[in-house]
């Protein structure tokens, strides 16, 4: 598997967990072991819980990111977080257009491509976050569906920032349901995301969608799922701690594993 890009995992603990309770997971994670080679791991807690991850990941290669931020840089948005904040708080990564966020807190389209734009002039990299319907899916218009959403989250930027972001394929009906898209299926949709915007050829994709150590080595197996974008498997650190090591070890040579 030469050339392949190391897994990406990164654990969306949406509305879970205190600073306390962020603190103590990172410490259960980290004494099960260091985050193995040949995976990257990136959390996304709460934005109170950003400074007590943060201080807990200090000396680790584990990155940080939010679950949302403001397509704004600063003014009257009360309660809104913008990018120079989360640079603050040490934050490199967010998510963007999160389906939940695309449900119940106004995101759209239009939010997504203004939001991936700041978060690049802000050097945090975008997760952008796509996905059909049961609806959609059953209609056999998935591809459809994605391939717009990509489009219109795109529009305006160069292939070369593209490239600097992450695209996540989270079927709707998939988001903890406990039922993950098959990896055959899910990469085929994700092939044709990955044609749909000069530059998402030279980045990483991840699926999400009930993601579970039992699921994830055939889903990084397939060849244009590059990690995953995990909720409710992440929120346990020895569930955590497994997605890593299962992710590294279906990408490492053959003889290596
Ligand atoms: P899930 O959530 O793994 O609990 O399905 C994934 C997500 O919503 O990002």
């Amino acid at each position: 598997m030469t050339g392949r890009p190391v897994p990406l995992i990164v654990g969306n603990w949406k509305m879970h967990k205190t600073s306390g309770e962020a603190a103590a997971f990172v410490a259960a994670w980290l004494a099960r072991g260091p985050v193995p080679d040949g995976v990257e791991a990136v959390l996304c807690p709460p934005f109170t819980a950003l400074g007590a991850v943060r201080e807990a990941l200090a000396g680790t290669p584990a990155g940080l990111g939010a679950q949302t931020m403001s397509w704004a840089e600063q003014g009257a948005f009360t309660g809104q977080i913008s990018a120079p904040m989360l640079r603050d708080c040490g934050c490199t990564w967010v998510i963007v257009g999160h389906s939940e966020r695309r449900a119940h807190c106004g995101e759209t389209d239009e939010t997504v491509n203004r939001t991936i734009s700041t978060a690049l002039a802000n050097g945090i990299t975008p997760i952008v976050a796509v996905g059909e319907t049961a609806e959609e899916h059953e209609a056999g218009r998935a591809t459809e569906r994605v391939v717009g959403q990509v489009r219109a989250a795109f529009a305006g930027r160069s292939a070369a920032e593209a490239a600097r972001c992450t695209v996540a394929y989270e079927p709707i009906w998939a988001i903890g349901s406990g039922k993950s898209d098959d990896p055959v299926g899910a990469n085929a949709v994700m092939g044709e995301i990955r044609g749909a915007v000069p530059g998402l050829d030279r980045t990483r994709l991840l699926y999400g969608g009930s993601v579970k150590p039992e699921t994830i080595a055939a889903l990084v197996a397939q060849p244009n799922i590059d990690g995953a974008l995990v909720g409710g498997a992440s929120l346990d650190p020895a569930s955590f701690a497994t997605l890593l090591a299962l992710a590294a070890r279906a990408r490492a040579p053959a003889g290596a594993r």
